[in-house]
């Protein structure tokens, strides 16, 4: 079933560029970019792009494949229940806290809602090695909300003072926040709380410009981000809607924020943070410094059908390797969403839906794609090397 937040996938598919850029009526012409670097208390990140967390999504194996891909300069695990990175026997909690060297750097994401744990917890993510430790306020799942966590506490803005100062005492490394907008269009609080955060302490803000009562419907309304970013001198990180990388300098443009995260665009389109580096080199005026080489006089690269293949095979044998217990159903969440768009792609849904085994499902891809390509002739070098490799 597709579900309400998947609506990234159109970006996918490499053909049609329609952007929230060409939907939002009026945008001017892009002209400032994702900035060159920020800073975040005494981390840079480099370029200004941010993956956003992710619940389910978002682990150890995605992260890194999106670093290797290029263009991201800071990811973030998925949130993470603060009560429970500090019971010794909740496993799922402290498996979401793990990450390897070469991720940094990188921020742990906390929910709760008692101003002690989340000290404790931050302190915990501090001594783990974490780069940075981000809040959560965002979050509108019921069972969430119903303890006052996540978007749960946009409603508490006092409730989030104290939480706000207990983690800014319980740790040196930077403490950062990720909210919505508000409760609903009756409660818009997202300026009020990023001068609170800033008077508290916390380092840089990052507001997904929807409410809670929106969930994932409606446009993220941009404008609110401009707001923030006006009412505080902290960085200020966009987050809301960016398919392209002409909507990562729309919103630059129109927000004047300090950095873009995105979310649901990343699965359906790995590529969208050095596209955007591309992009950038292309058309701004504050352009990235390691411009990536284009093959094409487009402003930034499309994926071929040989580089989806590789990819799509590269983590999945990452997913393998890393002998995740969730291995099969992050792939086949990953194929649906990886495969819209692409021609003939609901026939290799059906059969990775009915695979039982991550190397079957593996068997399946090949197939899909040793057909689609050796069929039409194709001799990508990518393909042949991909092909000529050993599935574990
Ligand atoms: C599957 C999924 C899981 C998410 N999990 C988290 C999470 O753990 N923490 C969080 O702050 N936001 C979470 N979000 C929200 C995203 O971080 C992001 O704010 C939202 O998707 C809007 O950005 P986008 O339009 O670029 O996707 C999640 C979103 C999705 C689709």
């Amino acid at each position: 079933m597709r579900k309400q937040w998947d609506n990234s996938v159109t970006a996918a598919s490499g053909g049609a560029r329609a952007t929230q850029a060409d939907a939002r009526a009026g945008t001017p012409a892009p002209t400032l970019t994702p900035a060159l670097r920020l800073r975040i208390g005494n981390v840079e990140i480099a370029p200004a792009t941010v993956l956003a967390p992710m619940a389910g999504v978002t682990d150890t194996v995605f992260r890194r494949f999106i670093r290797n891909l290029g263009g991201c300069g800071l990811i973030m695990t998925e949130f993470t229940s603060a009560d429970g990175v500090l019971r010794a026997k909740d496993k799922k909690a402290k498996r979401y806290l793990h990450f390897y060297e070469d991720e940094h750097p990188i921020s742990a994401q906390l929910f709760g809602s008692d101003p002690k744990v989340m000290g404790d917890a931050a302190r915990m993510v501090e001594d783990l090695g974490f780069d940075l430790v981000d809040l959560n306020l965002g979050c509108p799942a019921k069972k969430v909300v119903k303890c006052n966590g996540g978007s749960g506490l946009l409603r508490d803005l006092p409730a989030i003072g104290e939480i706000f100062k207990a983690v800014r005492a319980a740790v040196k490394i930077p403490f950062t926040v990720k909210f919505r907008a508000g409760w609903n269009d009756d409660n818009i609080v997202c300026v009020e709380l990023a001068k609170m955060a800033e008077d508290c302490g916390l380092c840089a803000v990052a507001l997904h410009a929807r409410t809670r009562e929106q969930g994932y419907s409606g446009n993220a309304r941009w404008e609110w981000i401009g707001a923030v970013k006006q009412a505080v001198k902290i960085p200020v990180v966009g987050n809301g809607d960016i398919r392209s990388p002409e909507d990562a300098c729309a919103m630059v443009s129109q927000t004047g924020c300090d950095a873009v995260m995105i979310g649901r665009t990343a699965p359906s389109n790995p590529w969208i943070f050095r596209q955007i580096q591309q992009y950038c080199g292309r058309v701004g005026t504050a352009a990235l410094d390691c411009p990536v080489e284009r093959s094409s006089d487009s402003p930034y690269d499309e994926p071929s059908e040989a580089d989806r293949y590789e990819m799509i095979r590269t983590y999945f044998q990452m997913l393998i390797e890393e002998e995740l217990p969730d291995a099969v159903g992050k792939m086949k969440q990953f194929a649906s969403w990886f495969t819209h768009g692409v021609p003939g792609g609901a026939g290799l849904r059906k059969a990775i839906y009915e695979s039982k085994s991550a190397p079957e499902i593996l068997g399946k891809v090949e197939e899909f794609f040793e057909e689609r390509l050796c069929g039409a002739g194709a001799s990508s070098t990518s393909l042949r090397a991909g092909l000529a490799r050993e599935i574990p």
